[in-house]
């Protein structure tokens, strides 16, 4: 058993207490591989934002485990060595695996160090997500490992969990649900879905607001998960066209709906697609545009400088977690 607190990982607890209380979101973006991993954490670190690093399933299998949990020890210690050579403050960074989808999936996640889990039930029976989640739950606190649990379900496809049709998060259940389970935090469905093809064209790109208001009106001041919150930036969408590619109606959600959605009680905004638009679209403009190349390196290096701008973009004007690192790591160092 490797604690994440060995590793330099700290749970989401005073995140989402700090998230809560000055109306942002903390980003939790995914990585696969070494190149995301810079990207995100130097861009979390320059922009003073807290950052929650996220792992799939699939993302696991990709990188190997055992090299995950010392990907994740090196984020850290190269963001404390980062800090200092730039006269910045450390950040809080936490290693969430995200859409677990069974109790054993957790467990071994947190005996290899993950500071926080989500156990998706979303896709079982009402009473069989409760006692599932409740089950992670029992086990995760233990080790101070926080958990996020879901109800409802997103357009789309949930890793292996795929659903024609939104059932958006029905608010009669989330505070039984809170209460049963000790979860502590919820993602719940409000339109959003994941992937590049949101919503269909001519269809307005809206979530549904008004559900997550009466969310947090049943549970005051518990903190709320947004899934599937890619916004499909345009101009990565024509790149990849531009170069061969063929995306074909990529929609995201607007951003000002997710700030706005920050700003109430969600506290985690979950971001994948708009890091793999934007790394494949300067990918391909690098081979057609110097066809010679051929060292990954060239490709590959400038694709994360894009990444991180975008990461610093998305902190500052999105979350609204820029700047809000200090904070955290005060109530964590209290
Ligand atoms: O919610 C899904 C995330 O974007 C992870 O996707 O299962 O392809 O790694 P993945
Ligand atoms: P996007 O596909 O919108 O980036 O959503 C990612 C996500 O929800 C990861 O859990
Ligand atoms: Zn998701």
């Amino acid at each position: 058993m490797v604690s994440y607190k060995e590793l330099g990982f700290v749970n989401t607890r005073k995140m989402f207490e700090v998230a809560m209380k000055e109306g942002f979101a903390v980003p939790a973006y995914n990585f696969n591989n070494m190149e995301q991993l810079q990207a995100i954490v130097s861009a979390c670190l320059e922009s003073q934002s807290p950052v929650i690093l996220q792992v799939s399933k699939g993302a696991r299998e990709y990188a190997d485990q055992t090299l995950l949990q010392y990907m994740g020890k090196g984020a850290v210690e190269m963001m404390r060595r980062m800090a200092k050579e730039k006269g910045l403050g450390e950040i809080p960074i936490a290693l969430h695996l995200d859409h677990g989808d069974s109790y054993e999936l957790c467990v071994s996640c947190i005996e290899s160090g993950f500071s926080s889990v989500m156990i998706d039930g979303s896709h079982l029976s009402y009473e069989e997500n409760v006692a599932l989640t409740k089950k992670v739950v029992e086990y995760a606190h233990k080790y101070d490992v926080t958990v996020e649990g879901e109800l409802g379900v997103l357009a789309g496809v949930e890793d292996e969990v795929s659903a024609e049709h939104h059932v958006y998060t029905d608010p009669d259940q989330v505070e039984d649900f809170v209460k049963k389970t000790g979860v502590d935090s919820l993602a719940i469905a409000i339109g959003t879905s994941h992937g590049a093809y949101k919503f269909k064209p001519g269809q307005k790109p809206e979530i549904r607001l008004d559900i997550l208001k009466e969310i947090e009106r049943r549970i005051p001041g518990f903190p709320i998960v947004l899934h599937g919150s890619s916004s499909v930036p345009q101009d990565a969408v024509e790149t990849i066209n531009k170069y061969g590619g063929q995306l074909k109606d990529s929609i995201g959600i607007p951003e000002e709906q997710l700030r706005a959605a920050a700003r109430s009680a969600v506290c985690k905004i979950n971001i994948d697609s708009d890091g793999r638009l934007v790394m494949t679209a300067k990918i391909r403009e690098i081979f057609a545009t110097k066809p010679a190349e051929f060292d990954p390196r060239k490709y590959l290096g400038p694709a994360r400088d894009a990444l991180k701008k975008m990461y610093m973009e998305k902190n500052e004007k999105v979350l609204g977690s820029a700047g809000k690192a200090p904070l955290i790591m005060a109530e964590l160092n209290k």
